[in-house]
């Protein structure tokens, strides 16, 4: 049994590793495109076989995965089918797609402002390992978002990237002093109309260099700060024209002074991106010593959604041509006319929770049964027996499609097997 273990889990290593060191030498500016005809037929046989999805085989960033590279009966692994359905989506490099529309306007704003100097990456694949994606931007050894919870893991040491600050440490290290990095991300959340498990995220990083400024190293911070600040202003005014906006300080492992910024949108302030001047570590890291940076990582959905007045973040996975239909390259800020809005449904569900759950894993379970469908899942109510010493939550479970009726029969079978894998997989007692 011992040695049967073993032997599998250094051949998941051996895949996931080869993924990761072909992965390290794609970019959109030297990967040339992957072709293979025996990857193809192998893949086709396979269908044949086992009749899987024609989506079991993927290229990501020049580099070809099949679905038992990704998702796996594996305790290392957490990432499940309809997650696995998303990679190679890549949303933001289409052109008539609000979020490849906004990311080509952000291309834009910084052609214009730095005179072409931004190099762009938005092919990098989403399959980095652990190192690049926390190690590497200092994010500490107990940090929540390194949890199975949050994060999924293809096995212990290789991660579907949570963030594109996870590309920092090797762009740099390749010596790229200025560049974009677009891209999607991966995180297990909660479910509601702006959270999704999948959305994308653009990184920028801009070094100087403490020579060419002539500046302390503190001066060097706050005019690496101050550049920082001009340059996301410029941004969300190109963007937006006049929008309310405001900085709030904030915590970050990899920047020190760390900022957000937030926008206000329908009675709410947003954070639409995260940054600040780049923690020192980084740079004599990865060889730039005597440099000082900043960088910023922006959630694309979260300003789509303002501007183009989209309600919900299921809504840019929509094929639905009356979705995709609206939208068309260089076209910014063309408001979304919803088609006609279709009535939610809502479920309860309650159960006595273990110590083991999680709201995470719950939304998961749900995910994996309705997918798309699901618009909410929220706790409205939660109290503790003291003398059983036991936990209760409801959960109110919001099904909605976004393109049409639901039937009460369709809504009754997803509940149905809501209730029954909440028990099996969660182990937790219904009421
Ligand atoms: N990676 C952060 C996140 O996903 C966002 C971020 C914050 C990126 C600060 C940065 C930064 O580059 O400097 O929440």
């Amino acid at each position: 049994m011992a040695s049967t273990l073993s032997l599998t889990q250094a051949l998941l290593f051996t895949t996931a590793s080869n993924l990761l060191r072909r992965n390290s030498l794609r970019t959109t500016v030297f990967s040339a495109s992957f072709s293979s005809s025996s990857a193809l037929s192998s893949d086709s046989l396979h269908r044949k076989k086992w009749a899987q999805p024609v989506s079991s085989l993927l290229e990501l960033g020049g580099v070809a995965i099949a679905k038992d590279d990704v998702v796996r009966d594996d305790p290392t692994n957490n990432v499940p089918d309809n997650i696995f359905s998303k990679l190679g989506m890549q949303l933001h490099r289409r052109d008539n797609h609000p979020l490849g529309i906004l990311k080509n306007e952000i291309y834009n704003y910084f052609d214009t402002n730095y005179s072409n100097k931004f190099i762009k990456f938005d092919d990098l694949s989403p399959i980095v390992s652990v190192k690049e994606n926390f190690d590497d931007v200092l994010v500490p050894e107990d940090h929540v978002s390194r949890s199975y919870n949050d994060t999924y893991y293809i096995d212990s040491q290789t991660v579907l990237r949570c963030h594109t600050s996870a590309h920092q440490a090797e762009l740099l290290r390749r010596g790229y002093t200025q560049f974009l990095v677009t891209g999607d991300v991966y995180r297990r959340d909660s479910i509601d109309s702006t959270h999704y498990p999948v959305f994308h995220q653009m990184e920028a990083v801009r070094v100087f260099s403490l020579n060419d400024l002539e500046v302390s190293g503190t001066d060097g911070t706050s005019y690496a700060a101050d550049d920082l600040k001009k340059c996301l202003e410029g941004l969300a005014r190109h963007l937006f024209g006049a929008v309310e906006m405001r900085w709030v300080d904030a915590y970050f492992p990899f920047t020190d002074p760390s900022f957000e910024l937030e926008i206000f949108f329908q009675e709410k302030w947003l954070e639409v991106l995260g940054c600040g001047v780049m923690e020192q570590k980084i740079l004599k890291k990865c060889g730039k010593e005597n440099h000082v940076a900043w960088a910023f990582g922006l959630g694309l959905e979260r300003l789509a959604m303002v501007l183009f007045g989209i309600p919900d973040v299921r809504l840019f996975w929509s094929a639905d041509e009356r979705f995709t239909s609206q939208f068309s390259k260089g076209k910014l800020g063309v408001k979304f006319k919803p088609f006609s809005k279709f009535p939610p449904c809502y479920k309860d569900i309650s159960f006595w929770i273990n110590e083991s759950f999680t709201e995470n894993n719950l939304c998961e379970v749900v995910r994996g049964i309705a997918g798309d469908l699901v618009e909410e899942v929220q706790l409205i109510d939660s109290f503790t027996n003291e003398k059983k010493g036991m936990t209760s939550h409801c959960y109110r479970i919001a099904y909605r499609s976004m393109e049409r009726s639901l039937t009460d029969e369709e809504i009754n079978d997803l509940q149905r097997n809501v209730r029954e894998q909440v028990q099996s997989k969660l182990k937790v007692v219904l009421r």
